[in-house]
């Protein structure tokens, strides 16, 4: 029994349904008993007041622009973690000791190739297709390809499965981009760093030697660190809900991709930048902060507000320290950065942000990084689900782990025709 209750009157009558606290953030009004005793629905379209989920990997106080994961703050994992390391600690729930990490890169490095039909899959798509498009389709069609790790009863099929998923990524999303520039695919190398590895494979040529470049091996890495995971989002829910009939995991990430691939969410990151190029030079920012002001326009600063950040997106603090250190190891300029940071400045200072609270997302800078580094703007969004592929099968994992888990079912408030007879089509 929860030590707090809240009281609802409803019709006359007064019920009393637990409180519940997690281990920080808002209690939560456990409101499953409702329906049952009041035969009411709580209205909450976009679960803007919904937990949707109990969950112990990753935790956002919007408010004050803080994001953990396992408890551990995402600027200390930026500076001082891996993403192996941080996929390891979300997947597990502690960081490893330093043969748990060897081993986890070892299973991760040895599963990183394709089946080899699965190159073939390519040939199908256009050589215009957009990388999102085909990561939906090659990952949806891993559950074609691996039927030994899709009994979800099974911890040891979860198991193997989330380590495919991880890491095969990063060979989809570079056979993405080559198909889409034709060149030739390249295979994975197991010498290199997960990261390392992803770069060689997106960038390398068969027919000459790659130089990982330490910095950008660096800063790419960093980029898959602030991607990770961001708790209930609505891909990380999508997955969920696609988990949460007894789909297969692979079935299940294809409908996350799917989800992040829309530009209020993962493909932010495209519009940002073609936004940021759009603009041109700074003098023309006082005209599109007018334009996103507008209601009547549905312009919006894209990279700008969040659903839960009121405040500083913390990994737009460390995306924006990253940007300089790339620029200066591939020494690159490019007048986007300048008008990216005055158009911060200006935001920031006009009351209609300040009002409405918003501030740089994730998305604002890490198109510019990305650019510089080489990525058309196309492969932004493909590198967020190569990232977010962590979390995603960590929260799916963490809920089919959950002996109280069921199928997502939410209902709704029926606003159409009452019942009525048929006519036919002679009569009407
Ligand atoms: N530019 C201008 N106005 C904005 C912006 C923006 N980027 N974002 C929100 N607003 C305004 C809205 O018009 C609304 O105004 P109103 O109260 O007068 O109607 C108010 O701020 C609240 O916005 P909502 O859309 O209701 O807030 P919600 O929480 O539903 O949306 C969202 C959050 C979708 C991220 C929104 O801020 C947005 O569209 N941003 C641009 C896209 C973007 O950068 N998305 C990436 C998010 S981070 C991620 O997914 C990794």
């Amino acid at each position: 029994m929860a030590d707090k209750q809240a009281k609802l009157e409803l019709g006359g009558q007064t019920y009393e349904f637990p409180v519940l606290e997690g281990s920080t953030g808002p209690d939560v009004v456990d409101i499953r008993k409702l329906y049952g005793s009041t035969g009411a629905f709580t209205f909450d379209p976009g679960y803007k007041s919904t937990a949707s989920c109990e969950s112990a990997l990753t935790y956002i106080d919007g408010q004050e622009g803080v994001l953990l994961h396992r408890g551990y703050p995402i600027g200390q994992l930026a500076e001082h973690s891996s993403f192996m390391e941080t996929a390891y600690l979300l997947l597990n729930g502690e960081l490893p000791s330093q043969q748990e990490y060897e081993d986890f890169n070892y299973t991760i490095t040895r599963h990183t190739m394709l089946h080899d039909q699965l190159n073939t899959f390519y040939q199908g798509f256009r050589r215009d297709a957009h990388p999102m498009a085909i990561m939906c389709g090659v990952v949806g069609a891993l559950s074609a390809f691996y039927h030994d790790s899709t009994d979800i009863s099974d911890p040891e099929h979860r198991k193997i499965s989330s380590h495919r998923l991880i890491a095969k990524m990063p060979t989809i999303a570079a056979m993405a981009y080559k198909y889409s520039v034709g060149q030739p695919f390249m295979q994975p190398k197991n010498d290199l760093s997960y990261t390392g590895n992803f770069l060689r494979m997106t960038f390398g040529v068969p027919a000459e030697e790659y130089e990982v470049i330490p910095a950008v091996e660096k800063a790419m890495d960093r980029i898959f660190i602030l991607h990770a995971d961001h708790e209930q989002n609505a891909s990380t829910s999508t997955v969920r809900l696609a988990g949460s009939s007894g789909a297969n995991p692979f079935a299940c990430i294809a409908a996350g991709i799917a989800c992040l691939w829309g530009p209020a969410h993962g493909g932010a990151n495209e519009a940002a930048l073609n936004m940021l190029r759009e603009i041109g030079t700074p003098d023309r920012i006082p005209h599109y902060i007018e334009r996103a002001k507008d209601k009547n326009d549905p312009f919006r600063l894209m990279g700008f507000g969040h659903r839960v950040y009121k405040n500083y997106d913390p990994r737009a603090t460390v995306m924006q320290s990253t940007v300089r250190e790339v620029f200066e190891a591939l020494n690159v300029k490019d007048p986007v950065f300048e008008t990216a940071l005055q158009l911060e400045e200006i935001a920031l200072n006009d009351p209609y942000f300040k009002e409405k609270k918003l501030f740089p997302n994730v998305d604002f800078y890490s198109g510019i990084i990305l650019s510089a580094i080489g990525f058309p703007t196309t492969m932004f969004t493909a590198l967020f689900a190569l990232a977010r592929t962590v979390g995603w099968v960590a929260q799916w994992n963490e809920m089919i782990s959950d002996p109280a888990q069921v199928i997502g079912r939410p209902r709704q408030l029926y606003t159409g025709p009452v019942e009525r007879d048929y006519v036919p089509l002679s009569e009407r």
